[in-house]
């Protein structure tokens, strides 16, 4: 039995470290707050997913140095994912400082670090004519 708990404890473990050194943040628990319509409290049934779908073009937002959202300038990102959340979600927003925040601007930092990658484009998908 002994044996059993131990070798349970290695990926319990493994998942602590990796977490701890991706910038203070958990990127997969940001993912999952991504596509929860209640993240930050929002009411209006839609998540971050809903208007930016795997994040696309939002590869470059935790980099800004400005962000500007319907005309309105941001201080950070912080501020833009407190936006969203009380704006189009209907959220109360997030403390900058909370793990949730933390959490799910790791998200969008690692979004960018994909968009290295050529991406091969779907078919299925509509083309945008706007
Ligand atoms: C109802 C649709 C909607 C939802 C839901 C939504 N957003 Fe947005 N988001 C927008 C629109 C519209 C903009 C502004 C785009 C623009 O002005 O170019 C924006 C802008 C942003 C930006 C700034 C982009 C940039 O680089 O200029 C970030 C970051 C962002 N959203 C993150 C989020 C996150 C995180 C969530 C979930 C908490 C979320 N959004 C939910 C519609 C939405």
């Amino acid at each position: 039995m002994k044996f059993i708990k131990g070798l349970l404890l290695i990926p319990m473990i493994t998942v602590l470290f990796s977490s701890a050194f991706a910038g203070g943040g958990d990127v997969k628990k940001g993912k999952t707050l991504f596509n929860d319509p209640k993240f930050g409290g929002g009411t209006a049934g839609k998540s971050c997913n809903s208007c930016h779908p795997d994040g696309k073009g939002l590869e470059k937002s935790a980099d800004k140095k400005e962000i500007s959202i319907m005309g309105n300038k941001m201080k950070s990102i912080e501020e833009a994912v407190n936006a969203c959340i009380k704006n189009p979600m209907k959220g109360k927003g997030l403390d900058v400082k909370s793990a949730d925040m933390v959490n799910i601007v790791s998200y969008l930092k690692s979004l960018g670090k994909k968009a290295e990658k050529p991406k091969k484009v779907e078919e299925k998908m509509p083309e945008k004519t706007k």
